[in-house]
């Protein structure tokens, strides 16, 4: 028997200046809390959930499939605002959503998107997506609406005019340096895959959202996911369950010195960069990647020019709260530019600035900052129920995927997301003022 089942809390009243219920033509939209997971470690010092009050919603009463081809602009605009405020939104009730609505329902969060998937995979010429790249077997794009992927695990016979499809759940073998031992995988072990953000990271700018819609999911005994490294920190987590952390919280859990260093510092990320990363082996909390000098050459990598390179703030300014989130793809670093402290401090890093491009100095300091936000309490994994919507502010959270699937396990996703118009905001003159 699974004693680690999780318990669904009950539906709480909500403290947000936002009513938790909202009655549209489609129905009446409630709010509720996520689901608590206990018990949440089993590391020595056991603690209980930290998630910010603010973080994740499951959303009952609507009917998706109803939205497709009739949104109210009030209700697209409260959900905007709810997922901005929220990073995720959950919606239960077991309802099939086609693709199409799928795509229309992405799109409710970016106007700006000109309306092509988050790694432009319709563009053959996009050698971004090419066959080197670390992403090219985890997706299937469905013909009919090549902005919706079929992702899973284990083989389909056909889908959505896919034919004979051989879904690969990726498994941290294929990733990370060091791997958890055929024994303790047997026992239950597992990883975080990857943590990242969901974006090419070259040429086209970070989509506002993901939606992940749930259509078979195999239910089976929970794994551990193990940090090793060195923490002796574990989470239990459902089998093939997305891990998320909030950005705004990985912010606001760290020290002033390290607010300073991540409101005045910039990323540029590397040209083609999960064709640049495929041979680099990723940390054990998959967190980033090893620095043994195994990243393509750049003349190794399919041409790209410096302007379409990506170079994105380290925090990204949340439009509805005016929170920042620390928002960085750890294994696709190139360079760091820090801004000079404008009113220096004792314990500033970098007080004058510099211009990082030692990929060991730049990964340790990343690290830095965003392992905290990882520990388990922090996160947030989701435990799959088949017919599940999520959507999830892509530029308000990290994920990973978790766990070990067998080949004869059948999981079957569909996941959207769309290049937006525009690259995020980063923190204004207030936040440089506050917290440097
Ligand atoms: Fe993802």
């Amino acid at each position: 028997m699974n004693k680690h089942k999780h318990m669904e809390s009950s539906s709480a009243t909500l403290t947000d200046a936002l009513p938790p219920t909202t009655t549209t033509k489609h129905g009446s939209l409630t709010l509720h809390p996520l689901p608590l997971q206990s018990p949440l470690q089993s590391n020595a010092n056991q603690q209980h959930q930290q998630l910010a009050s603010n973080f994740g919603r499951i959303v009952t009463g609507i009917e998706l499939e109803s939205l497709e081809s009739s949104l109210e602009p009030s209700l697209e605009s409260r959900l905007k605002q709810l997922l901005f405020k929220h990073s995720i939104l959950v919606f239960r009730g077991g309802a099939s959503v086609s693709p199409r609505t799928q795509l229309a329902l992405t799109r409710v969060f970016d106007a700006s998107a000109p309306g092509f998937y988050g790694h432009d995979n319709n563009n053959n010429n996009n050698n971004n997506f090419n066959k080197k790249s670390v992403l090219h077997p985890d997706l299937k794009t469905i013909p009919a609406v090549p902005q919706v992927q079929l992702i899973g695990n284990g083989f389909v016979e056909e889908h959505e005019g896919l034919a004979n499809v051989n879904l690969v759940h990726p498994h941290h073998r294929t990733f990370h340096r060091d791997v958890v031992s055929e024994d303790d995988e047997e026992r239950g072990y597992t990883r975080f895959y990857r943590w990242h953000i969901d974006a090419a990271l070259y040429d086209l700018s970070p989509p506002v959202a993901t939606t992940l819609h749930a259509i078979k999911v195999p239910k089976d005994k929970w794994q551990t996911v193990r940090y090793d490294d060195g923490t002796g920190d574990e989470l239990k987590v459902p089998l093939g369950a997305t891990a998320f952390i909030s950005g705004a919280q990985a912010f606001s859990i760290l020290p002033p010195h390290h607010k300073s260093l991540a409101v005045r510092t910039r990323v540029t990320y590397a040209p083609h960069p999960y064709v640049w990363m495929s041979p680099a082996k990723s940390l054990p909390t998959g967190l980033g990647l090893y620095s043994d000098s195994l990243e393509l050459p750049l003349d190794a990598l399919p041409p790209f020019t410096e302007e379409k390179m990506k170079t994105l703030p380290l925090c990204w300014k949340n439009p509805e709260t005016g929170e920042l989130h620390l928002q960085v793809h750890p294994s696709a670093i190139y360079k760091l530019t820090i801004d000079p402290s404008p009113s220096p401090k004792e314990g500033d890093l970098y007080p004058e600035g510099a211009t990082l491009t030692s990929l060991p100095e730049i990964r340790a300091l990343i690290y830095s900052l965003q392992r905290p936000a990882i520990a388990p309490q922090y996160v947030y994994a989701h435990d799959w129920e088949e017919g599940d919507f999520v959507v999830f502010h892509n530029r308000g959270v990290l994920h990973s995927i978790t766990g070990a699937f067998r080949k004869d396990q059948v999981r079957m996703f569909h996941q959207c997301n769309l290049a937006s118009g525009s690259d995020p905001e980063g923190p204004d003159q207030e936040d440089v003022e506050r917290f440097c």
